[in-house]
């Protein structure tokens, strides 16, 4: 038994999806949530940049006694190595989506559909073909986090559009898998649906995280002994905005009463 929190971290909001999962799987659990919000995109940046903010976060969840981190980000997990070595038990996106998308495909034909870092990085297209044992079709959609960050959702006409050049390969290659590699993803997925068709199966990458998690918790007996008392939500900007639109990512919950910001500074030890 172990009444600590869970750590979750993203460059925004996207990881909510992992929180989301979370919660309906071990819902007495208390989760401890960071969105790099005054840096995000991580998406453009180098993997220099991504592993020194990544460790910066991890280095605060740690100090905040979390029990267990859960790197909910596609570009964290590709570009973080320091991940795997942290003194708690520590969760990527990438390795059981890899396994769900190759227990899914019928055809052998996945696609992963994320940022230009995870692209570039290669370790989450190596990890689904290690699984599959077949070529997967990788596509960088580089300005699509940052939109959803911004607020763009499935209800907003022009994302069919403007998102088209980025699901037009995978129906080239005859995908019937995609993994939503990016955690902000999952909250577009009817649109992604609508362009790819029912037959593809979608995985969801930062649900796929919190399975891993929830279950390698509970055989390990680190869960609560205790009912949840709350939540911590820190953003490193605009928290306020962000707590509002996270209803989108949490099914209507309203996390406002357990936001905070958290100054940039709290994190990068004063030099911002
Ligand atoms: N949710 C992040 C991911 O999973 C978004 C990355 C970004 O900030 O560009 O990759």
């Amino acid at each position: 038994m172990n009444n600590r929190p869970i750590g979750v971290f993203d460059s925004g909001s996207g990881g909510l999806s992992t929180v989301r999962a979370l919660s309906r799987l071990l819902p007495r659990e208390e989760v401890l949530y960071l969105g790099d919000t005054a840096r995000m995109p991580y998406g453009g940046r180098t993997p220099e940049e991504i592993a020194l903010f990544s460790r910066e976060i991890t280095d605060f969840l740690l100090r905040k006694d979390c029990k267990a981190v859960i790197a909910a980000c596609g570009t964290i997990s590709s570009n973080y190595p320091g991940l795997s070595s942290l003194p708690v038990p520590a969760f990527n996106v990438i390795d059981a989506s890899a396994k769900a998308a190759a227990g899914a495909t019928k055809n052998g034909k996945i696609g992963l559909a994320a940022t230009d870092a995870t692209i570039k990085s290669g370790a989450f297209a190596r990890a689904i073909e290690r699984e599959s044992g077949k070529p997967v079709s990788a596509v960088a959609c580089s300005l699509l986090a940052g939109l959803i960050e911004s607020g763009a959702d499935f209800n907003n006409p022009r994302l069919l559009d403007s998102i088209s050049c980025y699901t037009d390969p995978f129906l080239r290659a005859g995908v019937d898998t995609v993994v939503l590699g990016c955690t902000h993803y999952p909250l577009i997925a009817p649109t992604f649906r609508q362009l790819l068709g029912e037959g593809v199966t979608l995985i969801d990458s930062g649900a796929e995280a919190a399975k891993a998690a929830a279950a390698y918790l509970t055989e390990h007996d680190l869960l609560r002994g205790a009912p949840r008392e709350r939540d911590h939500f820190y953003f490193t900007a605009n928290p306020a905005e962000t707590a509002r639109r996270a209803r989108l990512f949490l099914a209507g919950r309203d996390i406002r009463p357990e936001t905070e910001l958290l100054p940039l500074g709290e994190l990068t030890g004063g030099s911002v």
